[in-house]
């Protein structure tokens, strides 16, 4: 049932190039260029005349829902807040019918983002899912969503999900930001064709699964780790920091890179690794002084560069090769180094990848 592969965390990874062409499958119009997602054709009033949206999530779905805000507030200049569910359902928030909440969830059974669905509902509020387990608790107590399609996933630490459900965030920025005319066609039609060769462009990360096992040697002797990127990578290194820890024990932070300097350089030295997302956007140059910064302090680098890059390739002690795309979409692309990362480190430490230690598949108590 793993499909030979020695973890079910390993297949899921491999799975991703296929699972985001079933998550666009019938919603992408590679042709047309069109992006229907059926539940906002159905609803298209509540999500159109939102005065906000308001993201409930935990863990890896929390991350997505980082990456959802920038997509939406970018598409569909509608402000976004994204709260970890059990925050946002002890705290009163101020909410009313004019929110749209929408609810991310992997196993749909989660405690506290089912709360917080229960508290929006309550306040007025219309509720949207983005859900894998199809017909669990969330979709049944949501008013509208749409499912992610990835399959099954098995491992706890989640990867399939968190790219199958950026996805439909994206899809949902995109119809949403183009029927508020907020995005022009020759933007909209050049998204969609680099959304379509996302699923390519991730096969030719996993082609480097071998050598990115081999820097993840390494190191493995390491205990701390710092994960940094900006703009739509910052939730990325968030990411990639929690796949550390959750599978492989070594403890982990994610940072915005450009934090480093109010705190956080103060525990670079030799023994720090420091993945840095490091891909040529808007960003970069920037990326390149706080990379510059680390090396003056003797951190090891792990940069995700793309490729033909000459500047960062001579600063960095590893690189990791990540096709070329546009910025909103590099974090389907991104993500997957990180997993495997993740998982070939706590391989060699000889961790139960598939079920680490005190963690659960789903978190349906509090
Ligand atoms: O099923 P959900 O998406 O609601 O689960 C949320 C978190 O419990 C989950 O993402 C958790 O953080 C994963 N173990 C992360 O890999």
């Amino acid at each position: 049932e793993k499909g030979g592969y020695p973890h079910f965390m390993l297949k899921e990874i491999f799975e991703q190039p296929e699972c985001i062409n079933d998550c666009m499958r019938g919603r992408v119009n590679k042709e047309t260029h069109e992006v229907i997602l059926s539940a906002v054709n159905d609803h298209k009033e509540h999500l159109l005349n939102a005065r906000r949206f308001i993201i409930v999530a935990c863990g890896t779905s929390w991350h997505a829902g980082l990456i959802g805000k920038q997509l939406i507030e970018a598409f569909c200049r509608i402000p976004v807040e994204v709260e970890y569910a059990s925050e946002f359902r002890y705290r009163n928030p101020v909410i009313s019918n004019e929110d749209v909440v929408i609810a991310i969830s992997q196993s749909g059974e989660t405690a506290d983002t089912l709360a917080a669905i229960e508290l929006a509902r309550s306040k007025g509020a219309f509720v949207y899912g983005i859900c894998n387990a199809v017909g669990s608790s969330i979709p049944r107590n949501t008013d509208s969503g749409s499912y992610i399609h990835v399959g099954p996933e098995i491992g706890v630490a989640s990867t399939k999900a968190f790219t199958g459900q950026v996805t439909v965030l994206t899809m949902l920025a995109l119809t949403l930001g183009h029927e508020k005319k907020l995005i022009n066609d020759t933007t909209y039609t050049h998204i969609i064709d680099e959304l379509v060769q996302i699923p390519d462009k991730i096969k030719e990360v996993l082609k480097q699964n071998e050598s990115i096992a081999r820097l993840s040697r390494i190191f493995t002797y390491a205990h701390n780790f710092l994960y940094l990127g900006r703009g739509y990578s910052y939730p990325v290194a968030l990411e990639g920091a929690l796949k550390l820890k959750e599978i492989s024990y070594i403890h982990a932070e994610g940072y915005p890179a450009a934090e480093m300097k109010h705190g956080p350089i103060a525990l670079v030295d030799t023994e720090m690794p420091v993945v840095v997302i490091a891909t040529q956007n808007a960003m970069y140059e920037k990326i390149i002084s706080n990379i510059q910064e680390i090396k003056a302090r003797q951190g090891r680098i792990i940069a995700l560069v793309n490729p033909h890059d000459t500047v960062i390739s001579k600063l960095a002690d590893e690189c990791i090769e990540i096709p070329e795309t546009l910025e909103c979409l590099e974090p389907l692309i991104t993500t997957v180094p990180l997993q495997l990362l993740a998982y070939h480190i706590a391989v060699c430490k000889g961790k139960d990848v598939d079920q680490p230690r005190n963690l659960a598949k789903s978190v349906t108590v509090e």
